[in-house]
């Protein structure tokens, strides 16, 4: 008989961890639409949010816990009171909700950042994991910085909070400071010499610091750890987590080595990767392993011959493994409402009524434009259908002059809800400068554009313009996107866009500082 593969968790913390890098927020709508993705994935595990954190993480933990039934729904928190009364109210309505507490355990963090002693950290561990019981049987702790944290203290903190009832335990290399023999090494130590191990799930979490949070996760797996914490498309903190997708594949496709199985829907990934790089913004680099633009590409003739005669010689996973095999010319200006639906659907795209109709209508004014609409301007358009914010601020129209020897100059025209339409001018160093410093003027709110960019979504001539910028104003950064055949008008709209957001974080009477990390 066939012996049965172990199963490894999958944990994905793409809307804690991943959300809390920079540039990288999401609003409650996208953060339930990224939740609902994982989901289809089949993720085991989906870590929403840090409560304590802001009133918006603490909603959207609430708010995904009543939409996802399958996976399981974790809150961060701190080994404190405050935090985790937080999080078990924000976990409540949860079908499965999950209680993470962390605290750091290394010396360099004992000292310098928690002025904690061995003893004192060791006991707030285990109180931590007691209180979260109080809220649910399923507590996860972390050991902050475990990968530099001694081995002994390693060992003691571990075996403590399983005796306290953590079900789950994690020893995370916070800093991406380890290397995977290291690594492997600390999860098979723990494995063989923390005498209560079994009666919990050891967890891994590795940041990219060095490039080697997947080679880490992999050598920890081979030792023992049963939870791999992880994110789509390796977004995080600093150079990022473990890639979700990256380390799935490679524990599928070298299965004769690990032996080892997960829960993903594999064909599900690269719909998870196009949503969370539209929703943040953060555009995957085509060399990127998996999901990048070329990982299935074979350029180089003698690569060519190879695939022509035989596919396994140069490609070891197959595109529509992926989910990468997709209908690419779709749609034209005579395609109806339902077609439009049922493509969406197959993009593991659901919008409500109201939502569709928008996009459809907007569909219908780009098929105007556009001969051929493909899948990429369907997600372009809907991207802007889930980002939009209240318009305190609407673009009715703009003129701009520009050309070699002339001074670029915009005339912006602008929507202000209660004050009515508003015309003001600006000159610039370019047309979308012009129209930047025109918008600033009607709005009052000066902004900085810190970062800008602009992609063809697809081929041809007429292909959309996709403008991703950011703004800054206050210690405040803002993030928006907008895609038209006229790439001014597209950097026009996101720049608005990126103003309403602002405004609103502003009327809101938002702290200038950002989030408490608490790490
Ligand atoms: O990197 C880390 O240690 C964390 C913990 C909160 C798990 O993100
Ligand atoms: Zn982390």
């Amino acid at each position: 008989m066939m012996k049965k593969a172990k199963r490894i968790a999958i944990f994905d913390t793409t809307l804690r961890d991943g959300e809390q890098a920079p540039g990288c927020s999401m609003t409650l709508d996208e953060k339930i639409m990224v939740a609902q993705q994982l989901e289809r994935l089949g993720v085991d595990v989906i870590e929403a949010g840090f409560p304590i954190a802001s009133p918006g993480d603490f909603e959207s933990v609430r708010a995904i816990c009543k939409v996802v039934k399958e996976p399981v729904v974790a809150g961060l928190a701190r080994c404190v009171k405050v935090d985790i009364d937080r999080a078990g109210e924000a976990i409540a309505g949860a079908a499965k909700g999950r209680i993470h507490v962390f605290l750091a355990t290394s010396k360099i963090h004992r000292q310098h950042k928690l002025k904690m002693d061995r003893k004192e950290v060791l006991k707030r561990a285990v109180e931590g994991v007691k209180m979260a019981l109080s809220y649910t049987a399923d507590v996860e702790f972390s050991a902050e910085d475990a990968a530099r944290t001694e081995p002994d203290f390693l060992r003691e903190v571990v075996e403590a909070v399983i005796e306290a009832g953590a079900t789950t335990v994690n020893v995370p290399d916070s800093v991406g400071y380890a290397v995977p023999e290291q690594y492997g090494e600390m999860v098979a130590m723990l494995m063989s010499e923390v005498g209560n191990v079994a009666r919990a799930v050891i967890s891994v979490h590795c940041h990219n610091d060095l490039g080697m949070a997947v080679a880490n996760s992999l050598a920890a797996v081979r030792a023992g750890a049963r939870q791999v914490e992880c994110t789509v498309n390796g977004l995080g903190e600093r150079a990022g987590n473990c890639a979700l997708e990256e380390v799935v594949m490679a524990l599928k496709t070298r299965a004769d080595l690990y032996g080892v199985e997960t829960g993903i829907r594999t064909q599900q990934i690269m719909n998870a990767s196009r949503l969370v790089s539209s929703v943040t913004g953060i555009h995957v680099p085509p060399n990127k392993a998996v999901v990048g633009g070329n990982a299935f590409a074979h350029e180089a003739g003698i690569h060519q011959d190879g695939v022509l005669k035989e596919k396994t010689t140069y490609e070891i996973m197959r595109p529509q493994d992926i989910g990468l095999e997709r209908n690419t010319l779709v749609m034209g200006k005579h395609s109806g409402r339902h077609a439009f639906r049922q493509r969406l659907e197959e993009l593991g795209i659901h919008l409500d009524d109201e939502r569709l109709d928008h996009a459809f209508d907007q569909f219908k004014r780009l098929a105007d434009k556009k001969k051929d609409i493909y899948d990429e301007d369907i997600e372009a358009l809907v991207r802007e259908e889930v980002e939009a914010v209240p318009e305190t601020f609407k673009l009715i129209g703009f003129h701009v002059t520009s050309g070699v020897g002339v001074t670029p100059t915009a005339t912006v025209t602008v929507e202000v809800a209660g004050e009515g339409v508003k015309t003001d001018a600006a000159i610039g160093d370019g047309p979308i400068d012009a129209v930047c410093r025109a918008v600033d003027r009607i709005t009052g709110i000066p902004c900085q554009l810190q970062d800008y960019a602009i992609r063809a979504i697809t081929v041809g001539k007429d292909a959309m313009g996709e403008v991703t910028l950011e703004i800054r104003s206050n210690g405040r950064r803002e993030r928006a996107r907008a895609a038209k055949t006229d790439i001014i008008e597209a950097s026009a709209v996101a720049y608005v866009s990126a103003v309403n957001r602002l405004y609103q974080w502003i009327s809101a009477g938002k702290p200038k500082g950002e989030k408490p990390h608490g790490m």
